[in-house]
């Protein structure tokens, strides 16, 4: 619903600015009876297209008064006081000069009679109330596509509402010249205002891409404004705030994990260039850990001191590891130009950090990951239990390849069906760690169906699930970069786990290993299954939030970095104008999701776990639900909470690659905490 009310809403936003264009245009020409007749038309078709304008809006704030406070607060109420006006006196008006001229061409019979009284009788330009409704109609038109292109969708908006309003007054002021041009001079005024109109949009677009563009080199401190969403201000410089106590300035480089001690399970992932073999026997160039992709499947204890050795073997690229949904201390996390600089070919790194998170974690480079992740730098990380697992504890990565004949949903390496003998009678876990989006669609995330055996979504993101119940038969909508843990015990006949953008692939568990099986067919239309109702409940740990942070979600075309985009915003900007949002370690924190956008985005902060409270206003009912990373589809609101206690400097961005590379990325900060690092051109380290 929403998608479509938002996809035809961004239809007639257009629309509006052609009609009344043209409109505007037409008004301050001569009253001939053709164009009299052609601008009552266009009023008509402007004002049908207005009013399903307004009949969109009241769709979309449905979905909440953030979706359309900008345009009932300012951009319509712009529009609505001149269409009275016109409706007042301009259509009389044109009404008049349509029945004077019909009446005169009645009695006139012929064209060459028609011909001589057009002739004769030189028209008049239309009148001021005319020209004045109709042109500033226009303008308000133009100005309402302007705001919609800001998607400054927050309240207050007294300073847009003076700004537009005086823009307005000067515009109707302009229309209302009332001396007949000759026809040339017209013409030249014509060319002059095109010429003015071209050179505004032309300066405005170069400032918008000169600003887009990434500094050289920038701190990741000192992007966007600074949003402290309501909590006590200050400087993360560590300087003294306001009335606030002085925070201790501390270096992020200095928040590593425990550095002495002997590790419980020391690894080596050596990036380097290798080629593949998919399931369907194509041969891609990889880049991998350890010659494989995924790379190897790193299983550790809860409480083990882990030391994983990155080794950098790569031709050109330079390469990190963020450990996705462990929250490891902010030195370990890493984030090229954030945590660490991108270790460079020929170079390695040294993680250190305590696995004391049970659950299905995944680690991946985030340096470029656009790239990196999507050529194969990625791995599963498994924290087992201390006394570790029974049955079969099997980790299976969703992922897209590009193949020479296009981009291919899989798991693992295998594109094609991939089976595997499992006893029955025998408990199974399967973990589900989706890394990359929806290949088929832009609003919803992968969908993974399993097929063939009662089951129980156990964990997300990590964290298990209180009382979950049996499923059959439902969607599994899984965010870019989030994962599921399913739970069942093997039956007598097979089960297939599928993803439906590629039902040729598939993970196919066979009760015997020999003999042929027919996997469960894949049905089209199950019902998403939905975690805010899912399992028991328990209270919510969070009575008070210190800080609340809005983010609001759109896109609209822009630059990023320099070039023209259709571009994902994050409170109408796009990285580095994003906010930074400041906290005090210890603070609990809301954080509220908008998306007002066309597209799912996957929200994912790095180093916390956060609890969702709501989804579109109602409380969630189910099981305490911790994410990592939360899709967010278009016309969603989310609420999530979480408490401060990881100090550092995190990158909280959209884990959609793609939308991360074009700045939709925002970060959140800890008061008094800086990083040593940089990003930018003028440094190895681009962490989107
Ligand atoms: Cu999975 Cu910022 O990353
Ligand atoms: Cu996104």
């Amino acid at each position: 619903m929403y998608e479509f009310a938002v996809n035809v809403d961004s239809i007639l936003v257009i629309l509006l600015l052609i009609v009344w264009g043209a409109a505007g245009l037409l008004a301050g020409g001569l009253s001939t009876r053709r164009r009299t007749r052609l601008l009552l038309a266009l009023i008509g078709v402007g004002t049908v297209v207005t009013v399903a304008r307004g009949i969109g809006t009241g769709l979309l704030w449905s979905n909440g008064w953030v979706f359309v406070a900008d345009r009932v607060l300012v951009a319509l109420p712009l529009l609505a006081v001149p269409m009275v006006a016109m409706f007042a006196l301009a259509v009389p008006a044109l009404r008049r000069i349509a029945g004077r001229r019909q009446a005169t061409n009645g009695t006139a019979k012929t064209a060459e009679t028609a011909k001589t009284e057009t002739a004769g009788a030189p028209p008049t330009p239309f009148p001021v109330s005319v020209r004045v409704s109709v042109r500033t109609t226009a303008v308000a038109a133009l100005l309402g596509a302007f705001m919609e292109y800001l998607s400054r969708p927050l309240p207050p908006y007294g300073a847009d509402m003076a700004i537009y309003t005086g823009i307005l007054l000067v515009a109707a002021a302009a229309s209302r010249g009332r001396n007949p041009r000759p026809r040339r001079a017209g013409t030249r005024r014509a060319v002059a205002v095109t010429a003015l109109v071209a050179t505004a949009i032309t300066g405005a677009g170069v400032y918008e891409m000169r600003t887009s563009l990434l500094p050289d080199r920038m701190s990741m401190m000192g992007h966007g404004d600074v949003d402290y969403g309501g909590g006590p201000g200050g400087s993360h410089h560590g300087s003294r705030a306001s009335g606030a106590p002085a925070v201790k300035a501390v270096n992020a480089a200095d928040l590593t994990g425990p550095r002495t001690g002997t590790p419980d399970r020391a690894f080596t992932l050596t990036a380097r260039e290798t080629s593949i073999r998919l399931g369907s026997g194509a041969v891609l160039d990889a880049w991998t850990y350890n010659g494989q992709a995924p790379g190897p499947a790193l299983t550790v204890r809860e409480g083990d001191l882990v030391q994983v050795t990155l080794v950098n073997r790569l031709p050109r690229e330079g390469v990190t590891i963020h450990w996705h949904g462990l929250d490891v201390p902010n030195a370990e996390d890493g984030v090229a130009g954030v945590t660490q600089d991108a270790v460079q070919p020929g170079e390695s790194h040294v993680y250190r950090f305590r696995a004391d998170q049970v659950g299905t974690f995944w680690y991946h480079t985030h340096q470029r990951p656009l790239v990196g992740v999507r050529r194969g730098l990625f791995g599963s990380l498994v924290v087992l239990p201390p006394e570790g697992t029974t049955g079969e504890d099997i980790t299976v990565m969703a992922h897209n390849w590009e193949r020479p004949d296009g981009l291919v949903a899989a798991f693992g390496t295998s594109d094609t069906l991939d089976r595997r003998p499992v006893r029955p009678g025998t408990p199974v876990r399967l973990r589900v760690v989706n890394t990359d989006r929806n290949a088929w669609s832009d609003v919803e995330s992968r969908n993974l169906v399993l097929l063939g055996a009662r089951f129980r979504v156990a964990a997300i993101d990590g964290v298990d699930l209180d009382g979950p119940s049996e499923l059959d038969g439902v969607r599994l909508s899984v965010a870019e970069g989030g994962r599921y843990d399913l739970t069942f015990v093997m039956p007598d006949r097979p089960v297939l786990l599928a993803d439906l953008a590629n039902p040729r692939a598939g993970l196919l568990l066979s009760p015997g290993s020999d003999g042929p099986v027919t996997a469960p067919s894949i049905p089209s239309d199950a019902p998403v299954f939905d975690p805010a109702t899912y399992g028991t409940p328990a209270p919510v740990p969070f009575t008070r939030f210190d800080r609340d942070f809005t983010v609001i979600i759109d896109d609209r075309i822009g630059f990023h970095d320099g070039t023209l985009h259709f571009l994902p915003t994050v409170n109408g900007r796009s990285f580095p104008h994003t906010p930074v949002h400041m906290v005090r370690q210890g603070e609990v924190v809301r954080m509220t999701f908008v998306n007002r956008s066309h597209q799912v985005h996957p929200m994912h902060l790095h180093g916390h776990h956060a609890l969702v409270l709501s989804r579109n206003g109602r409380p969630t009912t189910g099981s305490p639900w911790w994410i990592d990373t939360l899709a967010v589809q278009p016309g969603e609101t989310y609420e999530i909470g979480f408490r401060a206690d990881n100090p550092g400097v995190w990158m909280d961005h959209c884990h959609d690659l793609g939308h991360a590379a074009d700045g939709m990325v925002t970060h959140l900060a800890y008061e008094g905490i800086s990083t040593p690092y940089e990003i930018g051109h003028g440094t190895p380290n681009q962490p989107e």
